[in-house]
């Protein structure tokens, strides 16, 4: 196992004190990353005591330490997981030979904008969600959010440390320009498009952990499974933390979900926003939103650049070296539909050129997943409603689906006919309205705000009621 070095100003296991050019790039860069937080993260609470996990080791099962902190004062650390003894590059041409420690300068390029781009979405959910504190619907939910802004703002210091360490000068620019995007920006947009959407309001927030994390889940598992072994050690040790973001997401639907069911029995016409709840036909409306959305940062169906990135092993399938035998996938095909003619009609596509589609694939599977227990939560409280994730075709902005119009069942259908039921599909501004108006915080320990459930479980063994922030 490596030595976890923690006590250092910035907490590893890269042995960084031995490293003194690297050392002096991040100790440069940590003021910086500082400032930017102060700036972009959480508006207010930033002087609140949060009963926050800390990264203290990459033992599975034991690395995570609770306890109070102010969030300015977070220990962001850099942590790989450990070296896997003999590991061989999982996928592509160059499959069975020893994994690379350095930057194959042929790759360069290609690894450092992969690098790039998942490192922009980390600091990017920060800013979308730094507003949420304001309205937090409990102390617990405040907690949580907390948590996953941190985490996010250890991810970058995650991938920074790859870029300074293996990237030289370009890398720091790199690190720089991270810390100058603005999610939502005009001028200085953040990479990806669902990263410039806001996050106004909790069953958002909800939405977003639920189904844009996740998609972070399924890129940080193609990324483990790359011949360039740190930034593989580094997603792998990502996916521990990011396992919890999805749960806040999840099990926040799930509470929403809940809440509906009860006042839609409460009230004597089966409306829960007749008492102040959201009811559940509009929380499909945000599952229809963000999973599509989610959708589109997985890249086109039929693309090049995946083909190269899955030739090159820079990135692999999910599960790429469990789950697969032929991890060339030279000569395999698969099926991508597609509209030709006004018609949606088969198309064999080679599969290399697919792998955008076939992690796709499986992280709605994965959804579905969560949806069917979302839909036993809402049997169990006897409510007349299920919800369902649309087509992978429906509302796509980007793909080969994008320009074209889909029912949520995945049926080809006119302009004329998407105008006339997307409102029934999608949030409408009414539905926006109605959902801010229900975003009042929530301060005292125990309490929940009237349009979620409560927690059933708390954090780490504490009780539901747990004083989770105290303030001042
Ligand atoms: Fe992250
Ligand atoms: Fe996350």
């Amino acid at each position: 196992m490596s030595t976890m070095n923690y006590d250092d100003r910035i907490p590893n296991n890269v042995n960084l004190s031995s490293d003194k050019k690297l050392l002096k790039a991040l100790e440069k860069w940590h003021p910086a990353y500082l400032a930017w937080w102060n700036e972009m993260g959480p508006e207010g609470y930033q002087n609140a005591d949060v009963y926050l996990r800390t990264a203290v080791s990459t033992e599975p099962g034991g690395w995570a330490q609770f306890g109070y902190v102010k969030m300015p004062e977070y220990r962001w650390g850099i942590f790989l997981a450990d070296p896997e003894p003999d590991r061989v590059v999982p996928g592509g041409d160059h499959a069975g030979e020893a994994v690379w420690n350095e930057v194959p300068g042929e790759y360069r390029n290609l690894l450092r904008r992969i690098i790039v781009t998942q490192a922009d979405t980390e600091p990017a959910s920060v800013e979308q969600q730094r507003w949420l504190g304001q309205t937090a619907p409990s102390l617990y939910d405040m907690r949580n959010l907390f948590q996953v802004n941190v985490e996010e703002g250890r991810h970058l210091w995650a991938m920074v440390y790859l870029l300074q360490a293996y990237f030289g000068k370009d890398g720091r620019d790199e690190a720089d320009d991270l810390l100058a995007r603005r999610a939502g920006d005009a001028d200085k947009p953040r990479i990806l498009d669902a990263f410039n959407q806001p996050c106004p309001d909790w069953l958002t927030f909800f939405s977003f952990t639920m189904f844009t994390d996740r998609d972070g889940k399924y890129q940080l598992g193609a990324l483990a499974e790359s011949g360039f072994d740190p930034l593989a050690r580094t997603c792998k040790f990502m996916l521990t933390e990011e396992a919890h973001h999805l749960s806040v997401g999840e099990l926040g639907i799930e509470r929403v979900l809940r809440r509906a069911s009860q006042l839609e029995r409460e009230d004597p016409n089966g409306d829960a926003r007749a008492l102040g709840g959201i009811d559940v036909p509009t929380v499909q409306k945000w599952i229809n939103y963000w999973f599509t959305y989610s959708l589109d940062l997985f890249g086109s169906e039929i693309s090049t650049n995946a083909a190269d990135f899955f030739g090159a092993g820079l990135k692999g399938r999910w599960r790429e070296a469990d789950d697969y035998t032929d991890h060339r996938a030279i000569g395999a095909t698969m099926n991508i539909p597609q509209v030709k003619a006004g018609r949606l009609v088969d198309n064999e596509v080679a599969l290399r050129n697919g792998m955008n589609e076939v992690l796709r694939e499986a992280y709605a599977k994965d959804c579905e997943r969560v949806v069917k227990r979302w839909n036993a939560a809402l049997e169990e409280e006897g409510s007349q409603f299920r919800v369902s994730l649309p087509s992978t075709r429906f509302f796509r902005r980007q793909g080969i689906y994008a320009g074209h119009h889909f029912d949520p069942s995945g049926a080809l259908i006119d302009a004329t006919a998407w105008e006339a039921q997307r409102t029934l599909w999608l949030p409408t501004e009414e539905d926006r309205i109605y959902v801010a108006s229900l975003m009042k915080p929530v301060l005292r320990p125990g309490q929940v705000a009237n349009w979620i459930a409560a927690p059933r479980r708390g954090i780490n063994h504490q009780a539901p009621d747990f004083e989770y922030v105290r303030f001042e």
